[in-house]
């Protein structure tokens, strides 16, 4: 076989290697839920991001047109993968808890997360997230399959504004405004696998630091 042979398939998934980022969002009652995520890509201050109907962050996000990105750590695969098989809607669609989710109304103490209040939004942002984005929306177009609300297919895909941008202190490059690419280790889901950023390969003609 030639190296640059091709097969043609039809994967299931797409997630070809984006970062893990744990949405959080205001539920009606005045608590805080947390939507593990990784459709996400960001253009200057926006961030475009796909979400299935039927989940809790969704209809939080649709009703209250806010929520904080937060952009997990490499070193946080473990705490994302408790809360992966959960939802914050209760009660679950049924093709969800099929699909082996179950309920979870505190995702912050399953995950062994601590909230931090935010400054432009009222849910909560994430202390443990190197880069947490308090973000506000501004646009969505939804992908109906039926009725995407309650039934597996359909999705929504949402442009986000990012008002104000939190960064822990070590992943900075001191007296800048720079995120340090050698320190910054963010989680990047590739094919339903949690990996981490690897060694520097290389940088392009227009970074800064
Ligand atoms: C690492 C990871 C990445 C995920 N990426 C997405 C995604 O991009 N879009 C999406 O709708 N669901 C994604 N999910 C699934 C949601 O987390 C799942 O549907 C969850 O139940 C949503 O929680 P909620 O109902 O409380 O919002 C992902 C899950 C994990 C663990």
């Amino acid at each position: 076989m030639n190296t640059f042979d091709t097969l043609t398939i039809n994967p299931p998934i797409l997630y070809f290697g984006t970062p893990v980022v744990l949405i959080t969002t205001r539920n009606e009652d005045g608590s805080a839920n947390i939507t593990p995520m990784s459709s996400a890509w960001s253009l200057a201050d926006r961030v475009v991001i796909g979400l299935s109907g039927g989940g809790q962050g969704l209809t939080n996000l649709l009703r209250e047109r806010e929520c904080v990105l937060n952009l997990a750590a490499e070193s946080m695969h473990a705490a994302v993968e408790r809360i992966a098989p959960t939802s914050g809607r209760h009660p679950l669609p049924t093709w969800k808890h099929e699909a082996g989710y179950r309920h979870e109304a505190d995702k912050f103490a399953l995950a062994g997360l601590h909230a931090c209040p935010s400054i432009k939004v009222t849910a909560p942002r994430i202390a443990e997230c190197p880069l947490q984005l308090e973000s506000r929306m501004t646009h969505y177009v939804d992908r109906p399959l039926d009725d995407w609300h309650d039934t597996a297919g359909g999705f929504a895909i949402i442009e986000l504004e990012v008002l104000h941008v939190h960064a822990h202190a070590d992943v900075v490059v001191p007296g800048t405004q720079h995120i340090d690419p050698s320190s910054y280790a963010p989680l990047f889901y590739l094919f339903r696998h949690y990996v981490g950023r690897g060694e520097t390969l290389g940088k392009t003609f227009k970074a800064q630091v």
